[in-house]
């Protein structure tokens, strides 16, 4: 998907952000081998702990789906710094594609360029649970 198309897309989805606590919206959009996506924002919650990111939920759409494969994390939101997904997401994030692309769009529209791999080396996956006692 090319990156304006993912900015407009994030955008629209930004608006259905649940962040009365924290004003701090966030849009996530996960994208597929074949092209197919789906979309996530933060919802929050009055119990702070139970509040989930937007990159979660659009992973968790995307398996809904019944997608596979996903290829690239698009994420943005309207802030001066780039905002880079926490550390439980990329943990969930590279469950299902450790080499996923990241691209982060901040408030100008500029964008930077991560792998996932890279933002989390070292992650636990299925394989540490092959040596369980
Ligand atoms: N948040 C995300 O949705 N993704 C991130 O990458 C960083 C943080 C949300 C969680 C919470 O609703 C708000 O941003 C402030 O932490």
């Amino acid at each position: 998907m090319r990156k304006i198309e993912a900015l407009q897309i994030l955008k629209n989805t930004i608006e259905k952000a649940y962040c009365p606590y924290s004003n701090f919206p966030v849009a996530a959009l996960i994208e597929g081998k074949n092209g197919e996506y789906a979309i996530g924002v933060n919802v929050e919650n009055a119990s702070f702990g139970l509040t989930v990111c937007a990159e979660r939920i659009a992973m968790f759409n995307f398996i809904v789906n019944g997608f596979s494969n996903p290829i690239r994390l698009f994420l943005y939101a309207p802030t001066e710094e780039f905002t880079p997904p926490c550390g439980a997401c990329r943990q969930v994030l590279s469950e299902f594609n450790p080499e996923m692309e990241i691209v982060i769009f901040d408030k100008e529209e500029n964008f930077k360029l991560y792998k996932l791999s890279n933002l989390l080396p070292q992650s636990f996956n299925g394989e540490n649970l092959k040596g369980k006692p």
